[in-house]
């Protein structure tokens, strides 16, 4: 098993050096997952007994062709759907012990996403769009909402509804949403498949950014410049998981109280 390793502080303020598995930093684990759908006679193994782990603020791209179960892959990560068999855990949590309402709860707390199709509210704003996740988490605040949209370059739009806006601008308006409750992990289904190259920019700088704060990303992207900025590539072939080595090893700093 691939090992990690953990710098630690030591109540004196020295640093000490501790060995650890990846299971043991993990912020997303998947055992032996598999999702498949079954109807018009046949059974689609979208995602077929795949089983990694992702540490916490680690940066992951998750490539393949069209139809290899990307999608699929991420919506069961932000516990949109669940495993057909296989065990899931996100930051220790078995997701299939949740009850919807605590898993509404753990989604609008630790997982923002940005989504292929955008999924935004075709009669509200750009602004509400964005004030909308903030209800959800806890509390509305306009000025919060307008700066997330000003981040991505979009405060001269935020009144404008997302049949006036381009794909791009849409693309913008839902990343914008994902960001504005600052949640710790990040999935990003193609963030910049209807981006032209100055927008991409926009987006990969702020992807550079989140990943510098800290936030885990996983993000599923057709571009191999996009990819590149990872530290690790997870392939897909036919629903089956070809993980790529990681290109460093994992440096986490932890208090030396958190170790029991
Ligand atoms: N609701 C569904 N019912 C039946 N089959 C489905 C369903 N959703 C996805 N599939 C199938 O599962 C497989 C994986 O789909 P998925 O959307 O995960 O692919 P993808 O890698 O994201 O593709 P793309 O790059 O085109 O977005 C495909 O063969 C798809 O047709
Ligand atoms: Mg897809």
């Amino acid at each position: 098993m691939p090992r990690g390793y953990c710098v630690s502080t030591t109540e004196s303020g020295s640093y000490d050096l501790a060995e650890l598995t990846r299971a043991e930093c993990s912020v997303i684990s998947l055992s032996h997952v598999s999702r498949q759908y079954t109807g018009r006679g046949e059974t689609v193994r979208a995602l077929d007994d795949a089983s990694f782990s992702i540490v916490a603020g680690e940066w992951v791209a998750i490539t393949g062709p069209s139809g290899s179960g990307k999608s699929t892959l991420v919506n069961m990560i932000g516990c949109l759907d669940r495993p057909t068999s296989g065990e899931l855990k996100i930051d220790g949590h078995n997701v299939a012990q949740m009850t919807p309402t605590e898993l509404d709860r753990f989604r609008a707390d630790k997982i923002g996403f940005i989504f292929q199709q955008f999924h935004l509210i075709p009669y509200l704003s750009a602004l509400e769009n964005v004030m909308l996740a903030q209800y959800f988490h806890s509390m509305t605040d306009e000025t919060e909402a307008r700066a997330s949209l000003e981040r991505v370059g979009l405060g001269h739009r935020a009144s404008h509804l997302p049949s006036e806006l381009s794909g791009g601008e849409q693309q913008r308006v839902c990343i914008a949403r994902a960001l504005i409750n600052n949640p710790p992990i990040l999935l990003a289904d193609e963030p910049t498949g209807n981006l032209d190259a100055a927008n991409q920019q926009i987006v990969a700088n702020l992807l550079r950014d989140l990943h510098a704060q800290g936030h885990t990303i996983v993000m599923v992207t057709h571009d191999p410049e996009m990819a590149s900025l990872a530290q690790r590539r997870i392939a897909l072939s036919h629903g089956k998981v070809f993980c790529h080595p990681m290109g460093a090893p994992v440096v986490m700093l932890r208090r030396s109280t958190d170790r029991s």
